[in-house]
Parts: C-alpha cells; structure tokens; sequence
C-alpha cells in the first residue's frame, strides 16, 4: 500500500494573536482576541528543519514538583540599574528578552548600551543588524563613545545564518535588531510576516535555551502600540518590555508587560541625552528640580509607574478667553479627563470657568494617565484662576467622582513616603482609608471628602499664614 504523498499543508494565521486554523476564517475566533481581522495564509515550516539538528533531541524525564532542584540561577547583573530594575534583578542566562517600541524611540541606541556594558563586563556580544549596516553602527557607538572591543557585528537576515554564526562564536549575549527583519527560507511567506516572525523567533528560542544564552529582540510597533505583526512573539519570549517615549521631552521609560522570572511592575527611567541614554536614577528628583517655590497653578502629585512612584508637576493657567467656547488644552493628561474634571470643578465647586480658556500642562512632558492625579488637576487650576500658589510644599492625590466627591487611590502611603524623601512636608488626600500607622510621621494631612474641601485645603492654609504674616 503506497502512503498518501505528504503535501505542503497550507494554514492559515490571525496576523494579531497567532491563531491557527487550517482553514480560512473572516475573522479570528480566538477568544482572547479582538482584532476582527480575517485570517491570512502560510505555509508552515517543514517539522524539523536539518539545520537546527545540532540541538539536542532527548526528551525530559518527567519529575515531581517537590523533588526538583533548582539549579541557583545566577543572573547576570548589568551595571545599568534601571535595566536590572525592568528585568526584576538582572538579565537570566538563557532568557529571550523582547525590546519593543516605535521607530525612533531608542531602542538600537539602548540595546548598542547593552552591549557595550556587556562586553566591558567580559561577556562577548553578537550584534546582528538586519537594518543598518556595520558602518552605521560604529558610527552611533563613536557618538555613545566606546571602541566597541568584544563587540562583534553580523549585518545578516537569514535566521538560519544567524543561528550558525551564533553556534561558531558562542557569545555571552546575542542581539538581534529587529526581530522583523529576519526570514527563514523554509517559510515561503515574505519577511516581517506572522509565520516569518514565530519561526525567527522560535529559532533563535531554541538556541538561547540550548547554550543558555541570553538573547535581546528589538521589535517595531505599530500605530496602536502592539508589536508588529505577531502577538505570537510575545507568548514565545520569555520577557516583553517595551520603550516608551513621553509626550515631549527626552525621557523614556522601559515598561515590562511579561516577565516570567519577575514583576512587570517595574519602570526603568532614562533620558536620551546627545551621548545615548542616560539612567535617571532619581526621576522626581530631575523632574521637580526646575521648579520654583510660589507657582501659581503649579500642584505637585505622587503617580505611580508600575509600583514605582513618581512625584510630578502638574501645572494649570486659566486666562479670560475671547472665544465663544474656550479653549481646553491638555499636555501629558487625557483631555477629556480634563473637561470632565472641569465640568465638576464648576459644578460641584463653584469655581467659574466659564469664560475661560484653560491650559494643564505636566512638567517634564511626562505624561499621566492615573485617576489618582485629577485632585491636583483640579487644584492647580483653582490656583490659577484664584491667582494664589499653593502651599509648595504639598501634595494632593486623589481620583475626583461626577459627584464631587474624592476617591481613594490605591497605595497612598507609598506616595506620601516618596514625597516625604522629596523634602514635602503636607498632603491632601482622599478622606481616611490609611490606617495611623500607615501615616509617615512628621507629615500634614488633610483628609478632603470632596473636591470644595480639598480647594479650601489646599489654598485656605496659605490665605491663613498669609494674614498670619502681615498681623505680626
Ligand atoms: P535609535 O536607537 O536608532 O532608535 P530605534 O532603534 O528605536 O529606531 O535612536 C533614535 C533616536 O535617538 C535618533 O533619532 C537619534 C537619537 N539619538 C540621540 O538623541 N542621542 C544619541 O546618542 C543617539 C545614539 C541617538
Ligand atoms: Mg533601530
């Protein structure tokens, strides 16, 4: 009896989450995803391919959880904090490690740093470029300023190339910039495709956790922040961390969105200065220190990034507007928060805004989009409009309801904490849900139920002292 011939069998893949079906669909049915996209074809890859047949091919025993040992997992730490922060205490051999974010935003420029520390640190690096040649990156390493010794550059895009030349040197850390570039030619689709992409990466996978070496992906994103192409990538890898640049301004912030050896809820900060990127350590620190005492619509407000808190500026001007309906602008907050956040201030506060045009801006061009920043919006323009600073060293967190009322925001004690090292010595913050012992001692609290209250507290003290003042 002759076997049916084997036939290149044709699937098909949602181009968002990687969903595979053998048969063409007008939409994904995953249940997970909501692209609503139909389906698009490939090819797979032959099972197997020959030039991954150096990986060793015994399988696993299988063993109790209770009995397994572990083996001391040893990571390798990077002199860039920050790094070491996202990755939840440095880099784990043997990790593949996804760096995602817009064209432009630094990602070349962060992983050349990576490197280069590397290589300093005695680890040989294998930078493959798909997109800029050897020459372009010497030239960016001259600006960064390193010779670039232990760096080795592979301009390549075939996967398959990729992997031997990693198999010949066996670096300490492979860089691979992007992951979209490359292709395997056991997969018909073109580059940059779903099958072209969960192929790269499965190789590259493969290899990683075969030599236990770490390897770092960049990969582009598209207009709505998902990695290009495949959503596939990110189930493969180990950890997704994507580079953020702010509304304006030089500052970036590295997000993890999975991490399987740690928290996602860290943020690196680091500012791209005319030599590279540059750890900010210290984030409320540079961001408060060009501000200046006595402000008027100036609020200070402790947000969180992941679990870090930041204590950032957020500044307001109300000016009497010609328009037959003013103007609102929003820098750095979702603008209709803003109008939301205006409309109560009217109504519930009695501040009249009608007639004005109203300006909120975050300092830094960091940008925010916590609940838990809308009382010191709403603050900042009472000052401006009532013309009086705020007390400066204050500072209001609180989500403010349709009602007037002000909400609890979660973890308000590591927000006073972080503004208390700030050398801020007065909060305004949601009525009592901090227990005694959760208050840092030496700190003013005002407990506001409603956004009235919070305004009376946040500038009534001021008037107070004032008066105090010219009685004396
Ligand atoms: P790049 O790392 O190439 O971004 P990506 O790989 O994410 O596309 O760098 C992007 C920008 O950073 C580029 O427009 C120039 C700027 N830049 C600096 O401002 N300073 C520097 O030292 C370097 C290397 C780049
Ligand atoms: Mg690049």
């Amino acid at each position: 009896m002759t076997r049916p011939k084997e036939r290149s069998r044709t699937v098909f893949f949602c181009r968002e989450c990687g969903y595979e079906s053998p048969k063409w669909m007008g939409f994904c049915p995953a249940p997970t995803c909501q692209s609503g996209q139909p389906l698009v074809e490939a090819t797979p890859a032959k099972s197997n391919p020959t030039n991954s047949s150096w990986i060793p091919t015994q399988s696993e025993p299988v063993q109790e959880l209770s009995v397994l040992e572990l083996d001391s997992q040893q990571r390798i730490e990077s002199p860039c904090q920050e790094l070491n922060r996202v990755l939840g205490g440095g880099i784990v051999p043997g990790s593949v490690v996804l760096l995602a974010g817009e064209p432009g935003v630094g990602k070349s420029t962060l992983l050349l740093q990576i490197a280069q520390d590397m290589a300093a640190a005695g680890r040989s690096v294998l930078y493959v470029s798909g997109e800029e040649s050897p020459h372009q990156i010497k030239l960016r390493s001259q600006r960064l300023g390193f010779a670039g010794k232990g760096i080795f550059l592979l301009s390549e895009t075939d996967v398959d190339v990729v992997v031997d030349r990693l198999e010949e040197h066996r670096p300490g850390l492979a860089i691979i910039d992007s992951v979209q570039t490359l292709y395997s030619r056991d997969t018909p689709s073109g580059p940059g495709s779903v099958a072209q992409i969960r192929e790269a990466g499965l190789r590259l996978m493969r290899w990683s956790k075969a030599r236990q070496t770490p390897v770092f992906l960049a990969g582009h994103v598209t207009k709505d922040g998902s990695v290009a192409g495949p959503k596939v990538l990110e189930h493969m890898v180990d950890v997704v961390t994507y580079l953020e640049s702010q509304e304006y301004g030089a500052f970036r912030l590295l997000r993890c969105a999975k991490n399987r050896f740690g928290s996602t809820a860290e943020v690196g900060v680091f500012e791209m200065t005319g030599a590279g990127l540059a750890e900010v350590v210290d984030p409320s620190k540079t961001l408060l220190a060009q501000r200046y005492d006595q402000a008027v619509g100036s609020a200070l407000v402790t947000v969180l990034e992941g679990s870090r808190p930041l204590v950032l500026e957020v500044q307001a001007l109300t000016s009497f507007s010609h328009l037959p309906s003013p103007r609102r602008v929003a820098n750095g907050v979702d603008h209709n928060r803003l109008l939301m956040l205006t409309a109560v201030a009217g109504r519930r506060a009695g501040l009249d805004l009608s007639g004005q045009d109203i300006i909120v801006n975050v300092a830094g061009g960091m940008r925010i989009s916590e609940p838990a920043a809308d009382l010191a919006i709403v603050l900042a323009i009472a000052s401006s409009l009532h013309n009086h600073p705020l007390d400066s060293e204050m500072v209001v967190f609180g989500e403010v309801g349709l009602g007037g009322e002000v909400r609890t925001v979660p973890q308000a004690q590591r927000r006073l904490q972080e503004a208390q090292r700030l050398g801020l010595t007065r909060a305004v913050l949601p009525d009592a849900t901090l227990d005694a012992e959760a208050r840092p001692p030496g700190m003013g609290l005002v407990f506001a139920r409603t956004v009235s209250q919070a305004i009376k507290a946040g500038s009534g003290d001021r008037l107070e002292r004032r008066e105090a003042v010219a009685t004396e």
